[in-house]
């Protein structure tokens, strides 16, 4: 024990949500829910503490690097979760032969990556996941991002405020491919190239020579980073036959059907930078560009056998709820999220209690929301405290105990109406 005066800030990073957090967090995660419930997908959770082993990950990966882990009581190696995929992974691999395919599954994570906190980055938040495990198809892509600009909408925001930014690792291995750049070296370029923004061009081509590229190989990566839209990939492809920009255009197409067209954007920067995807990937941007990534995913096929489960196809996205709570808050204003009103129940003196009591009991039964004082008060202190949080105030007097009844006030309108005690 030391005498030092514990401070009253969380961790660095960590987080507390006051009650006025709350309501912006409630009306993120009723969204994350009303979104996932309407498409399909069924809600699962999972231990906070996983295998060290499960998360680590291949170096050059800065989720692999930024994991809190350590060791137990009894020296098991521990981590906490720093995202949800490898659980997921690991829960559909214990399962696999009894889980009836395709699977939608759903949950919001809390995770925790010890990362340089700035703006929209926290060591600790949390993670609204949507996947589908065991469907090739293209429209388990559209479903995904469907369901997240759903949630967006549910929010308040429209398309106006946001753009899902979409490209394919399968199109880029393809024009890496025909460029003579082997595929064992692609794993590698992806995540050099998914640097850029973040350290100098110089510094990525040096990854990329670490990586084994040539200079012309250095030049041809840089130069893909030029593609403009499918149609210029396919050209740098040289006509070849490409499964990969037939995936996008197919994307493009359902996301048309389904009605969210106007949400996406063909942009060939975005990479992603965990290493397990393998088709199609997408990160949600605002649509100034002044926040971090609102909420990315993509295809990851090679997962569950990465882990030792069977071959299974997925795809699936990880939305958090920082960013898009700062969004909501620049777009929308203080004034789009208030605390559920109440009515408020007092007593002028303890011989009212039990009367308040019966009464508040009795509202509460019928579905309402009452907040009961704790101790008797003065009606210039009862009203006026209760402007705040209540719709609708009753104060129990000596009359009204003998008469049977008291009076609700309507604290909008100052109308009043007679109530039984009974
Ligand atoms: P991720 O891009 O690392 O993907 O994270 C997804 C989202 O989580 C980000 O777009 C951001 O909204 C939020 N996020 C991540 N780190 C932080 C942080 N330190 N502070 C605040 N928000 C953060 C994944 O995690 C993948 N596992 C997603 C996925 C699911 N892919 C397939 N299924």
């Amino acid at each position: 024990m030391t005498d030092s005066k514990i401070s009253f800030e969380p961790p660095r990073g960590m987080r507390d949500f006051y009650p006025e957090d709350m309501l912006w967090r409630n009306k993120v995660f009723d969204a994350f829910r009303a979104a996932g419930e309407a498409a399909g997908f069924e809600p699962y959770d999972a231990c906070v503490v996983e295998s060290y082993e499960l998360l680590a990950r291949k170096a050059g990966e800065e989720v692999g690097e930024q994991i809190y882990h350590f060791l137990d009581k009894s020296d098991r190696h521990l981590a906490l979760r720093a995202e949800m995929t490898p659980t997921l992974a690991r829960m559909v691999a214990q399962r696999q032969k009894e889980l009836a395919m395709p699977v939608k599954w759903t949950t919001v994570a809390q995770c925790f990556r010890y990362e340089r906190t700035t703006k929209g980055r926290k060591r600790e938040h949390y993670q609204w996941n949507v996947d589908i495990i065991g469907s090739e198809s293209v429209l388990a892509e559209a479903e995904v991002i469907g369901v997240a600009v759903d949630a967006l909408r549910r929010m308040g925001l429209t398309p106006a405020d946001f753009k899902v930014h979409v490209s394919s690792r399968r199109l880029l291995s393809e024009i890496l491919s025909v460029s003579g750049i082997p595929e064992n070296l692609h794993a590698q370029v992806f995540l050099a190239l998914d640097k850029r923004g973040k350290m100098p061009d110089g510094e990525i081509a040096g990854m990329l020579r670490a990586g084994g590229l040539d200079e012309a190989g250095v030049r041809r990566a840089f130069e893909i980073m030029t593609i403009e839209d499918v149609a210029g990939a396919r050209a740098m492809l040289g006509g070849a036959a490409s499964r990969g920009a037939d995936e996008l255009e197919e994307l493009f197409r359902l996301a048309g059907a389904a009605g969210f067209a106007d949400a996406l954007v063909f942009d060939i920067s975005v990479i992603r930078g965990l290493s397990y995807y393998t088709g199609i990937v997408f990160e949600c941007f605002d649509a100034a560009g002044e926040f971090r990534a609102v909420f990315g995913g993509g295809r990851y096929d090679n997962l569950l056998t990465a882990i030792g489960g069977e071959p299974a196809t997925a795809v699936g996205l990880g939305f958090g709820d920082v960013v898009v709570t700062e969004l909501l808050k620049a777009r929308l204003g203080a004034g789009a999220v208030t605390a559920k009103k109440c009515v408020a129940v007092g007593y002028m003196a303890a011989e009212q209690r039990d009367a308040a009591v019966r009464l508040a009991a009795a509202l509460r039964a019928k579905g309402g929301a009452v907040d009961l004082a704790l101790k008797p008060v003065k009606p210039r202190k009862f009203f006026s405290r209760a402007g705040a949080a209540a719709y609708a105030a009753v104060l129990i007097g000596p009359d009204d105990v003998a008469a049977g009844t008291a009076r609700m006030k309507n604290l909008a309108t100052g109308e009043e109406r007679e109530i039984c005690l009974a």
